[in-house]
Order: structure tokens, then sequence, then C-alpha cells
């Protein structure tokens, strides 16, 4: 195995034990982490993606550092090992250009972990990584799937439908319902974050204007 697809492998590996970890403390959360894990264990393989780097990835590093929570903290060390070897994408391209996304589209980023396509192949769920530099709003957005986020590392405010903006830990999941808009911000630091969608895994996901 390359040295790319051993760290995707581990990234994985702590992946799956954060999910466990979160069976006992979010009850909210517990059946969808449960039918990822069970979709991640009949995983047909892995597939080495050609890595592609973003310039807002260099934020993964210094963030992964922020997390003193166990399992998050684990795959936050993970997550930094594997960032070289991923294929880190911008979000919304058919945002490109448009004015009111630029700081946003600048400074966030995703690259998949599982899916279809792989890297670790499963038809059913995608799983992704997600960093977004400090002092950017991942403006309201929704989408048709059920979605599970986690809090990797750094600390950041989360926004659900019309509930305030509030902090947000490392070690923490957050459900969105089907078509709930949902937003984030950083302050100071940057953020890691993991996320699941295990239907409508072709979205879309689109902004919801005020
Ligand atoms: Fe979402």
């Amino acid at each position: 195995m390359t040295a790319g697809g051993t760290a995707i492998e581990a990234l994985v590996t702590t992946f799956k034990a954060a999910w466990r970890a979160g069976l006992a403390s979010n009850p909210e959360a517990a059946p969808h982490l449960r039918a990822t894990l069970a979709r991640l264990e009949a995983a047909s393989g892995s597939v080495a993606p050609a890595p592609v780097r973003q310039p807002v990835t260099r934020f993964v590093a210094p963030a992964s550092k922020l997390s003193s929570h166990p399992e998050s903290a684990a795959l936050a060390a993970a997550t930094r090992a594997a960032e070289g070897a991923l294929a880190w994408h911008p979000a919304y391209p058919q945002l490109a250009g448009d004015p009111r996304y630029a700081d946003f589209l600048a400074g966030y980023s995703y690259a998949d972990v599982a899916g279809p396509r792989g890297p670790f192949v499963t038809p059913d769920m995608a799983a992704f990584l997600t960093v977004q530099a400090p002092g950017v709003t991942y403006p309201a957005h929704a989408h048709p799937a059920f979605e599970v986020y986690y809090i990797i590392a750094g600390r950041a405010e989360w926004k659900r439908g019309g509930e305030d903006w509030r902090f947000r830990e490392p070690g923490t999941f957050i459900v969105h319902l089907s078509g709930q808009a949902h937003a984030m911000r950083t302050g100071a630091e940057p953020l890691l974050a993991a996320a699941v969608w295990l239907d409508h895994l072709d979205g879309p996901s689109v902004m919801v204007e005020p």
C-alpha cells in the first residue's frame, strides 16, 4: 500500500473510533452513527485519490492541534497526516465569481473520505472532511440529505434553522435535518470537521437566501 493509502486507512480507523464514542454521547445522532459504522464495515476497499490541495488547506495543520478531546484529537492528527494524500475540492463551483460568496469560497474546502467514488469505497454513504479558515462564514444552506457533522478541531459557531448562533466544541456531533438550513462561522481559530450523508448523496446543497 502507498503511504497515502496507509494514511487514509488510518484516517478511517480514527473516524470509526470517533463515531463509536458518539453512540453513547449523542442519542439524537446515534441511529445515524450506527448506520454509518455498518456501512464503513461493509466497504468494498479503497482507491487512492489523485491528491489536490487548495490554498485554504494550509489551515489543516494548525487546525489539527486545536482539540484536547481524545477521539477528535486522534482524528485531527490522522487528518493532518492524510491531508496531502486527499483530493481537496472547492465547494459550490457554480458560485465561483459571485462576490457574495467570494470570502467563503476562498476560505473553505472539502475532501471525500468515503463514498461511491472512494477513497474508501462505500456505495450508499458519503463522508467528507472540511476545513474552514479563521474569520469565515459558511452561509446558511440546506440539502435533502439528513446530515451528521462532527467537530474535529477548532472552536466555531453553529446555527441551525431559527436557533441562535452557539459555540460548538471539538468532539461534538451536530444533526441537520433534511432541508434544515444551517450555517457555521469561525472566529480566531480555523475549523476541521467531518460530515456524513446516508441518503440523497447527489444533493444538491443550495444556499438559503436571507
Ligand atoms: Fe450540510
